[in-house]
């Protein structure tokens, strides 16, 4: 019988023994369930003695960092949010190739991560959010490689560190699932908003602005992803879809806006259903809701004319374009 209060009491107990009176603990947030409970839980085992790190590399969602915060901070997490926006833009530019910028990405998140920490002070134990899933993985296949076999991707996700960090590891959720993390969640007062989170990838935003990331495709990709995921949430058919989101294509093509003739950017929508992420399908939203977001979107994106949605299942499409 599962039981989340007495789990949470157990959880607790176990990082405190671990961590003794005097131990630091470091933990690297991405603003996911699992990083953000794991802070949640730690803040009520050892209180200050938790520093959390969340690096903003500038391929979040618009409000992101400051909904992390407002969502750990009056929860009691010693929460430490890093700008490091102009670094990952300036190492990502001239880079277009998908896989090229995974690398990148993961490379600027550790050197980041090292020389934020470092100034914090010494630390006995890094956390980490590593799930049951993840570790029966990691004993079949090569660590980080999601789906086996039929991974096509690398996924650096960030808050994948380095193996030489000479810390002793902290891993209090390695024995539950995703849903096990949710309630536990739940009571500890993580907002709904986070808590039920469609999963979003390390790279974020950079494997959805198609080809080079720039500032300006960014913002663009930001304010209509917003748009879309609200969108969503306001019509009810977040919680039905296990994934959604937008991708800035490089295809500009003609429209009419007004009497004016248009040369601007076509934006993709995408929503899948799948329990597992390795085979996925197209979310059957309704015809409405996307002409109403269809609309929103050309009229408050200027950079925007032409919006599609992808009804591609996986496979043999991947979720994401990139
Ligand atoms: P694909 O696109 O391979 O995605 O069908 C399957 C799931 O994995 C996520 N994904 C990533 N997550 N780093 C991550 O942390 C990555 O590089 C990455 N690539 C894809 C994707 O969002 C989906 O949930």
């Amino acid at each position: 019988d599962w039981n989340a209060a007495h789990i949470v009491e157990e959880l607790i107990a176990g990082v405190q023994a671990q961590v003794g009176d005097s131990g630091r603990v470091l933990l690297g947030i991405s603003g996911g369930v699992d990083s953000s409970t794991l802070a949640l839980l730690l803040a009520r085992a050892v209180g200050d003695r938790l520093t959390a790190v969340f690096i903003d590399h500038g391929l979040l969602r618009l409000g992101e960092r400051e909904q992390v915060e407002a969502a750990l901070r009056p929860l009691g997490v010693n929460l430490v949010t890093v700008d490091a926006r102009d670094e990952f833009l300036g190492a990502l530019r001239g880079v277009s190739d998908p896989e090229q910028k995974r690398k990148v990405i993961g490379r600027e998140f550790i050197r980041a991560f090292e020389r934020e920490t470092a100034k914090l002070g010494d630390f006995d134990f890094l956390a980490q959010g590593t799930l049951y899933p993840d570790v029966i993985e990691s004993a079949g296949g090569h660590h980080g490689d999601k789906s086996g076999a039929a991974n096509i991707k690398s996924h650096h996700n960030v808050g994948g560190l380095p193996e030489d960090l000479k810390f002793k590891l902290v891993e209090p959720f390695r024995t539950l699932f995703k849903d096990e993390v949710r309630e536990i969640a739940q009571l500890l007062g993580l907002p709904d908003h986070i808590r039920m989170r469609h999963p979003f990838p390390g790279p974020g935003l950079a494997i959805r602005c198609l080809g080079e990331v720039t500032e300006e495709k960014l913002e663009i990709l930001k304010r209509v992803d917003d748009i879309f995921i609200s969108g969503l949430r306001e019509f009810g058919l977040y919680d039905g879809c296990s994934q959604a989101l937008a991708v800035l294509t490089p295809i500009q093509s003609v429209g009419v806006m007004g009497d004016e003739r248009t040369y601007s950017y076509t934006t993709a929508l995408r929503a899948v259903t799948t329990d597992d992420y390795m085979t996925a399908e197209w979310a059957r939203l309704p015809y409405e809701f996307l002409a109403t977001m269809s609309n929103r979107i050309v009229n408050q994106v200027h950079e925007i004319n032409r919006v599609v949605y992808d009804i591609t299942g996986k496979p043999p499409a991947t979720i994401e374009w990139e």
